[in-house]
């Protein structure tokens, strides 16, 4: 028989993660210091599975976050991960009232049905309708109508919808009761996918589906368009991130808010995150440049106690104490990362940090024993990168990779011909400026001198994240294929190392050649 599993003469060079990096603890590791080593395999990358849980109630369809950086992610980046399978970190560089209506607008993205449909009374006038939609930039126009109990009175159509009838009453133009198509909650079962779409089909030309209780209050609108969606996404290898109740996952970031007198602020933070909750975020990230601090740890406390369920990400930490302790604190998963970041000067700056390889696998150790998740927070450039972080990480957190996107938050910027977006650290001046110098444990007075632990930067536009997230799932693969890994616990499980001189890295990129199309 062929032999399938590795040689002896193998073990010495290709050690396994505790044999590879404690032989190696005199010395700080990251991506490019080290390779995985190929192993016998029987799967063909396009079989792995990507899916990660993060917490009982955080689950990720691709192992992949989007950092909680201003020109990184707020809503139209969220809903562009949870489309893919992985989700977003909206960050707090905004006010408070803001980050709320950027989760809003992930969380009502897509819908299998609309939870809190929007309404109107019958008393309003067209005009009253038409000045909502361009106030608050729906791009639909129809409406079920209610009367103040909530109970369903009709439906108005787009079609009546225009400036000729503003001054018309809802009751004059809707489609009365009677004539409007409803499902009773009961009957949507346990696939209310599958009941809307069967119902779609046997209702020819109707896009729009209302769901009501016994006493006829409305509870839902399904519509055609959605349904559409949602049945193709059934077929996709990576399916949205979604929640119990089909809507897309999100999560933010807040930071450990001080008072006037520089104490731990808790009831702005609760109350903030009180609001987050509401609009039904699914994870919240105390995001710091030391996590294993007081701060950081008492804000993870005060969450813990007053929201025992929810996902908690914490950070940042690259010691095995620093997860021990945001993990007695009560947080699910740690980021781990200080000073990796492709715009990150904090190594330069404060002289501290861990090179990205050696703090996750300390970090690893720590949490496994812990039972908590640790995603792998910076540095990662490639596709590459993201396959070796997994081999210690339950999942990764990247922002430069993203920043170039055209969800990114920015205009696109022309210059010498070529189009860029500005990218810059959440510790740098400007950012700061703006509200993050908390994050760095700076003065929050912007005429006070800081002490900048990020630059200021542009990446190269790189279109849709449907793109990258391609190329980058695409690797991972690629990478699992190569180790025979099934799924990402294998992977992390199956991982074999060995360190890079410096001219195996120059062998690693194309040489001797003139490029003429890059890999991408
Ligand atoms: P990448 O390499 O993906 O890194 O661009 C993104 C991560 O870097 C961290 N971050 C910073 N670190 N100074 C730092 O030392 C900064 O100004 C800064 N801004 C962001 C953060 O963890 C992010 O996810």
């Amino acid at each position: 028989m062929a032999a399938t599993r590795n040689s002896s003469f193998d073990d010495p060079f290709f050690q396994s993660a505790d044999d590879f990096f404690l032989a190696n603890h005199k010395i700080g590791l990251t991506f490019d210091d080290i390779t995985l080593a190929t192993l016998y395999s029987e799967i063909l990358p396009r079989d792995t599975q990507l899916d990660i849980t993060l917490a009982d109630n955080l689950r990720l369809n691709i192992p992949i976050i989007s950092s909680d950086m201003d020109t990184v992610t707020e809503s139209r980046m969220a809903i562009a991960l949870a489309l893919n399978g992985g989700l977003g970190l909206i960050h707090y560089n905004m006010p408070e009232r803001q980050q709320l209506s950027e989760v809003s607008r992930v969380k009502f993205h897509v819908h299998g049905m609309i939870q809190e449909p929007i309404k109107v009374l019958p008393e309003q006038n067209i005009g009253d309708v038409l000045k909502m939609i361009e106030e608050r930039k729906f791009s639909f126009s129809t409406f079920p109508v209610v009367d103040e109990k909530g109970k369903l009175v009709g439906l108005l159509s787009g079609h009546v919808v225009k400036p000729r009838y503003a001054k018309r009453k809802v009751a004059e133009a809707l489609t009365p009761r009677a004539q409007v198509h409803t499902l009773n909650k009961k009957e949507l079962g346990k696939d209310p996918i599958a009941r809307a779409d069967k119902f779609f089909n046997e209702h020819l030309g109707i896009h729009k589906l209302l769901v009501v209780d016994d006493q006829d209050h409305l509870h839902g609108l399904i519509t055609l368009s959605d349904i559409e969606r949602l049945a193709a996404e059934r077929n996709a290898q990576f399916k949205p991130a979604r929640d119990a109740s089909f809507r897309l996952i999100c999560g933010a970031a807040v930071s450990a808010t001080r008072n006037a007198f520089g104490e731990l602020d808790r009831e702005r933070i609760l109350n903030h995150v009180g609001g987050l909750v509401e609009r039904g975020v699914d994870a919240v990230a105390v995001s710091t440049a030391h996590g294993h601090s007081k701060g950081a740890g008492n804000t993870v406390k005060v969450l813990r106690g007053a929201f025992p369920k929810l996902p908690l990400i914490a950070g940042n930490v690259t010691s095995a104490a620093g997860v021990e302790y945001l993990a007695d604190c009560g947080a699910n998963a740690v980021k781990v990362g200080q000073g990796p970041g492709s715009i990150c000067t904090t190594r330069n700056v404060a002289g501290v940090g861990i090179p990205q390889m050696t703090a996750l696998y300390v970090c690893s150790r720590a949490a496994a024993r812990k039972k908590v998740a640790i995603l792998a927070d910076g540095g990662i450039a490639k596709s590459g990168d993201i396959v070796k972080a997994l081999t210690l990480a339950q999942a990764v957190i990247c922002g430069g990779i993203f920043a170039g996107c055209n969800e990114a938050p920015g205009e696109i910027l022309e210059i010498g011909g070529k189009l860029y977006k500005q990218y810059r650290g959440m510790g740098s001046f400007a950012a700061m400026k703006a509200g993050s110098a908390a994050r760095y444990g700076q003065p929050t007075n912007p005429t006070q001198k800081v002490a900048a632990e990020g630059i200021e930067a542009l990446k190269e536009a790189c279109g849709s994240v449907d793109r990258v997230l391609a190329q980058l799932i695409g690797g991972i693969q690629s990478g699992m294929g190569y180790l025979g890994a099934a799924n990402l616990a294998q992977l992390r499980d199956k991982a074999r190392y060995i360190r890079v001189s410096p001219a195996g890295m120059r062998e690693a990129a194309p040489h001797d050649v003139v490029e003429l199309k890059t890999g991408n």
